[in-house]
């Protein structure tokens, strides 16, 4: 689908702006360029605007980028994974600033034949990026169930997972993105539970079991922290819990002096921190931000600098 304006609205992007600490002359990399929304903050911030190279896998919102950033940004059609080879390759190592703005954008939300929305009927697809082989409906279709149930309940953090996963089984096969919902529903006994559809969480899942969305946010920040000069930031903003856990716990460990298993009585580990963790809390959204645009509510944001 070409889209002729921006869908997403960005989130946090003065909070992002000054977590990075723009200047005119620096060099920033936007790792989930998405529709360019950050990135447009970033370049409007400062006068020159700086250098900056957007990276993402969606290959539609890329083009919606590319037309609202204009032709003096770098943009990539690739993972974040392969960060500090790319900013190599495209002249941004050493970068002075990174943007990981994680999860998916207004536009794959909205769009059916994405198959990313439990109330949009649409193909069970659910890929950042369409190159790429796996789709939700290989693994709803042909995973064991109680590797269905595993997924379903770590990365869904749902509770009814083994119901949900059996149910899925036996209406195998599953075609469609409601054909999905209503099954998970029904496994999960139906009915709203915190205010939330029944297959949200299952949705969750299948979402980063395909785009294995953990691992590579672990790839990602790492390769990030090395692409930066010292000095430079990284700003990282999640949008449920489980990602959340995982960015703290990554960014507490390369801050550490030492990463041994609790209990060693003398540290044998030889590590030594790469970043300094610039906020103990978590930066969130003003009321102001969750007024105008919901989906903010959840954003938390953390931002380390390299040593
Ligand atoms: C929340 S959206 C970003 C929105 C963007 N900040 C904006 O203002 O429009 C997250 C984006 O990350 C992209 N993405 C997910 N995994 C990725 C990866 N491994 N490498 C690069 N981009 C990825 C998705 O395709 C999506 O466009």
């Amino acid at each position: 689908m070409v889209t002729e304006s921006p869908r997403h609205a960005p989130v946090m992007v003065e909070q992002v702006v000054n977590a990075l600490g723009v200047e005119s002359g620096g060099a920033y990399i936007d790792c989930t360029v998405g529709e360019g929304g950050h990135s447009a903050g970033i370049m409007a911030a400062v006068e020159p605007p700086p250098r900056l190279m957007g990276i993402d896998l969606d290959e539609e919102a890329l083009s919606t980028a590319k037309r609202r950033l204009g032709e003096g940004v770098t943009l990539v059609h690739g993972s974040y994974i392969e960060l500090r080879r790319l900013a190599e390759v495209h002249g941004f190592l050493p970068a002075d600033g990174a943007l990981l703005d994680l999860g998916l954008s207004s536009l794959q939300v909205e769009s059916p034949e994405r198959g990313f929305s439990f109330m949009r009927e649409g193909p069970l697809d659910m890929r950042f990026d369409r190159r790429q082989e796996l789709t939700a409906r290989l693994i709803v279709n042909e995973y064991p169930e109680r590797e269905l149930a595993a997924l379903i309940h770590e990365l869904g953090e749902e509770r009814k997972s083994r119901r949900i996963a059996r149910a899925i089984v036996r209406a195998r096969p599953i075609r469609s993105t409601t054909e999905l919902a209503e099954v998970a529903a029904r496994g999960a006994g139906g009915g709203r539970r915190r205010g939330i559809h029944p297959a949200t969480r299952t949705f969750q899942a299948m979402r980063m079991a395909t785009n294995s969305e953990l691992e590579n946010v672990e790839r990602g920040a790492l390769s990030a922290i090395e692409t930066l000069r010292p000095g430079g930031r990284l700003a990282v903003i999640s949008y449920h819990s489980l990602e959340d856990r995982l960015v703290k716990r990554i960014l507490a460990r390369q801050a550490s002096a030492c990463v041994c298993p609790t209990g060693m009585p003398v540290c044998a580990c030889g590590h030594s921190p790469s970043v300094r963790l610039v906020n103990r809390r978590v930066i969130r959204p003003t009321d102001e931000e969750t007024a105008k645009n919901p989906r903010s509510r959840s954003a938390r944001m953390r931002v380390a600098q390299r040593i």
